[in-house]
């Protein structure tokens, strides 16, 4: 089929190209009938401009009938200033006056509209993919994506990274989720792995000696999936040889740094924030910290302080080995200024959360305008305790303290959960700033107690402190939870973006770690002796990182759900609504496979 071609795209046009001649191709965005005069708003993926249809034309006013939204046409006309400017759109001053139109393809009745602010659900929009990735915020985040790829890919070429390629069919390594198995036609019965990341192959590149690898790539796990989770997502994979923590460090400060400014036009610092994993849990409860809300809310530990009282619940919680902490919220103000009064509506409120967390109950002593304090808890503790724990959060008249005891672990989660949940209630958040920090010194192990084994905190491949390596011989609990590691992960706004660790370069230490988490010396050749084997051949002291793709993206354009700036995502039940995949797969397939299904 001939067709006239574009002259221009739809976002182009301005007051600059009046009296041109011009062909826009597009789709129809919308059609206006203002009594025979037709106005149609033609989209591409660069933007919409009018086109104005004369009611004296009726050729052009017969194919105009026949327009619905989504059909594709070519339209032609000389571009003129238009009546009414809308000063929203670059092409907002100009409309074209057309002669000539075309119908390049008719489009079925859309299942929704495609606009900015489209009304249909997220389930509809994944089904019709091509739709909404029509729309303008979409097409951005897509652009967005291709131009953090070449900051990335330009960033590394200067650096003198080589981007290696590393097998999408692998062998299984251990990062934690589940692997997604492919069965093997020519080998029956046996599977590769799709990688959950390329860790083992980008350390064996180490070995190889190319000491500065680099790859933006995909990873595959089966886990269960959240807005920020994917079970196909995207990483900037990151090894180097002959480094410190300090070096991975300097290169992704530089690397976000590049991104923030090129991409966004946002200076960020040169060095980025720290916090030790111990600090970011005894401080905020949570490992990935919200650094918007440093210096607010902070946790404190009473235990001390309230550790006399005569107050049974206080007493329980000590003599069970566990905490009673705390924190304070200031004088909170509405955004007209006017004080919120910390009423019994919202205690109960948080009540619940804390409930909905496992604690029994929520402490509060509120100190009210006068400087008196108001709270249940008064008739258990003496003045002076009371007094004390004002003294312990520095608290003053207007101000709140939230006190829950029980199992340390769960004070700490839940009074870090309270801090996010009041720090987004009440507006205390500034959303426009992007605070980025290091959390350091991760412990090696994490005990499951469920499964009454040890797991990788991060990997299995990451190197203790040298000064904790005598603990990979102890059989003590408490030791081996002790051991530390340079295992780091960069934290944006609340939010884990990547993660690293300086590695095992030596075989003995690389099978202690496999035998704490599990792995017998046989079961650890079967799975990992390719590495094992590679690091008896010279393996050089290496570490690295990776950072997600998708949460990097989704920062960058204010977005919550990483669904947004993927192409063709999963839902949360890692289907893709589109093709609906994963999908039966015909008997002959399974027979060549070796495979039946189990009924
Ligand atoms: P890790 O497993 O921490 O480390 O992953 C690194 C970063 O990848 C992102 N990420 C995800 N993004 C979307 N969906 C997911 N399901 C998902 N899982 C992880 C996160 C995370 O911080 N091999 C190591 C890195 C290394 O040690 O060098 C690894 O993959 O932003």
């Amino acid at each position: 089929m001939i067709f006239k071609q574009r002259t221009h795209n739809c976002g182009e046009l301005n007051t600059k190209f009046i009296g041109q001649n011009v062909t826009l191709n597009g789709w129809v965005a919308k059609k206006r009938d203002l009594g025979g005069l037709f106005f149609i708003d033609l989209r591409d993926r660069y933007g919409i401009t009018q086109l104005k249809i004369n009611p004296g034309n009726s050729e052009l006013i017969s194919i105009v009938e026949k327009l619905g939204n989504e059909f594709v046409i070519s339209a032609s006309g000389k571009v003129i200033m238009r009546e009414s400017v809308n000063k929203n759109i670059p092409t907002g001053e100009i409309e074209i006056d057309v002669d000539n139109l075309e119908i390049l393809n008719e489009s079925e009745t859309p299942p929704f509209v495609v606009e900015e602010d489209v009304k249909a659900t997220e389930e509809l929009r994944l089904q019709y993919r091509y739709l909404d990735l029509r729309r303008k915020s979409m097409v951005n985040n897509l652009i967005m994506r291709n131009n953090v790829y070449q900051t990335v890919h330009r960033y590394f070429n200067e650096k003198g990274f080589i981007e290696i390629e590393t097998p999408v069919l692998m062998k299984s390594t251990p990062e934690g989720a589940r692997d997604y198995l492919v069965p093997s036609r020519v080998h029956k019965g046996k599977f590769y792995a799709l990688p959950q990341s390329p860790q083992t192959y980008k350390q064996i590149l180490m070995v190889a000696g190319l000491d500065k690898y680099v790859q933006i790539w995909k990873c595959f796990r089966d886990e269960d999936l959240r807005a920020d989770r994917q079970p196909e997502f995207t990483q900037i994979d990151i090894e180097m040889s002959f480094v410190t923590q300090e070096d991975i460090f300097k290169l992704s400060e530089g690397l976000y740094k590049r991104i923030w400014k090129e991409d966004i036009g946002v200076e960020l610092p040169d060095t980025f924030s720290r916090i030790t994993y111990d600090d970011a849990i005894n401080t905020y409860g949570i490992d990935k910290p919200d650094f918007r809300i440093k210096d607010i809310m902070k946790i404190i530990n009473i235990s001390d302080v309230v550790k006399n009282s005569e107050f049974k619940v206080f007493q329980d919680a000590i003599t069970s080995g566990g905490i009673i902490a705390g924190i304070k919220l200031n004088e909170i103000k509405d955004s007209k200024g006017i004080k919120i009064e910390i009423t019994r509506k919202i205690i109960d409120k948080l009540t619940d959360f804390v409930k909905e967390n496992g604690l029994g109950g929520l402490g509060y002593i509120k100190i009210n305008d006068t400087g008196e304090l108001q709270s249940p808890l008064l008739k258990f503790l003496s003045v002076e305790i009371q007094n004390s724990i004002v003294s312990k959060f520095n608290a003053g008249k207007g101000e709140t303290i939230f006190i829950l005891s029980g199992n340390k672990n769960k004070v700490l989660q839940t009074l870090g959960q309270m801090r996010l949940k009041l720090a987004g209630d009440f507006n205390l958040m500034d959303n426009s700033k992007y605070e980025f920090v290091w959390v350091t010194d991760f412990p090696l192990f994490r005990y499951e107690d469920s499964e009454g084994r040890y797991y990788g905190e991060h990997h299995i491949f990451t190197r203790p402190k040298p000064e904790h390596l005598k603990f990979l011989d102890s059989k003590d609990k408490d030791e081996i939870l002790s051991i530390r590691a340079d295992c780091y992960d960069l934290v944006i706004n609340g939010i884990e973006i990547g993660s690293g660790s300086i590695r095992i370069h030596n075989s003995d230490i690389q099978k202690k770690v496999f035998n704490i988490t599990g792995f017998s010396d046989e079961e650890a050749n079967e799975r990992f002796g390719f590495l094992l084997k590679a690091f008896r051949y010279g393996a050089p002291p290496h570490g690295g990182v990776a950072f997600g793709f998708d949460r990097t993206i989704t920062l960058l354009r204010g977005l919550t759900s990483i669904r947004d700036v993927i192409a063709f995502p999963k839902t949360v039940s890692a289907s893709s609504l589109m093709d609906n995949c994963p999908s039966n797969v015909s008997g002959g397939q399974l027979d060549e496979l070796g495979l039946s299904l189990k009924k």
